[in-house]
């Protein structure tokens, strides 16, 4: 089963977005997703640098691994992830991903992602061509499109994102690969089947997931039910 998955059944995972949570009780609040029958959990770590904006770090990581079992990817929107690497390998989250357009060593901080024991992701921004990543493929477990400029949730989704979740796929099938297809920014219950169409195995929703009446209703819908 592939490891973005917790429940083998569903054939694209949900991953809701933390940035749209309630942190005033984020226990009930994973607890409530976990209910809906999400797969796992998206962190959004910003640097106020990489990004316009500032979230959180390994400490509050740490305090979300307590509060489930769920699998946690960390997505770095980091200038410098290769510097932080070691402390939210230690915060307990199972997967960390950090961006192409990063001024980090590639190669040798996805690889040192996977000594510290993690799943190793790549994300790329809208602008940024696949080629960009195409000489990493071989040593992700995870390739997070972004669908909009990082830094914020609640933006429309970019198209330019469908194209590169088909090339994935096809690349990946081509050179016998198995890293999972995630797209990240604007999904909701109709560009959600866009991506599905277009090859998406993850789909990280943050406003549309989180602010849905009925979450169940909602995982299900993006995972092509009713
Ligand atoms: C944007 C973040 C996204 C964001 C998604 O920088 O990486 O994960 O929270 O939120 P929505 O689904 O609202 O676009
Ligand atoms: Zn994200």
């Amino acid at each position: 089963m592939s490891w973005w998955l917790h429940h083998p059944d569903h054939s694209v995972a949900v991953a809701p977005s933390l940035l749209a949570a309630d942190f005033t009780n984020i226990q009930a609040d994973i607890t409530g997703m976990e209910e809906a029958g999400v797969d796992l959990l998206h962190l959004d770590v910003m640097d106020a640098h990489f990004v316009p904006n500032l979230t959180f770090g390994p400490f509050i990581c740490a305090a979300i691994r307590r509060t489930t079992k769920l699998v946690l990817d960390a997505h770095l929107m980091m200038t410098h992830p290769h510097e932080y690497l070691e402390p939210f390998a230690k915060s307990g989250v199972d997967a960390i991903t950090i961006h192409a357009e990063a001024e980090s060593p590639l190669e040798e901080t996805l690889d040192r992602i996977g000594e510290l024991g993690c799943k190793r992701g790549i994300s790329l921004n809208p602008g940024t061509e696949l080629s960009a990543i195409e000489p990493v493929l071989d040593r992700v477990d995870l390739v997070l499109v972004m669908t909009v400029q990082p830094g914020f949730g609640g933006q429309s989704f970019d198209e330019r994102g469908l194209g590169k979740m088909s090339a994935l796929r096809e690349w990946r099938e081509k050179h016998g690969l198995s890293y999972g297809i995630s797209v990240d920014g604007g999904v909701n219950d109709v560009t959600g089947a866009q991506c599905r169409e277009a090859g998406a195995d993850i789909l990280v929703s943050g406003s549309w997931f989180c602010k849905a009446d009925d979450r169940s209703r909602a995982a299900a819908l993006l995972r092509g039910g009713s």
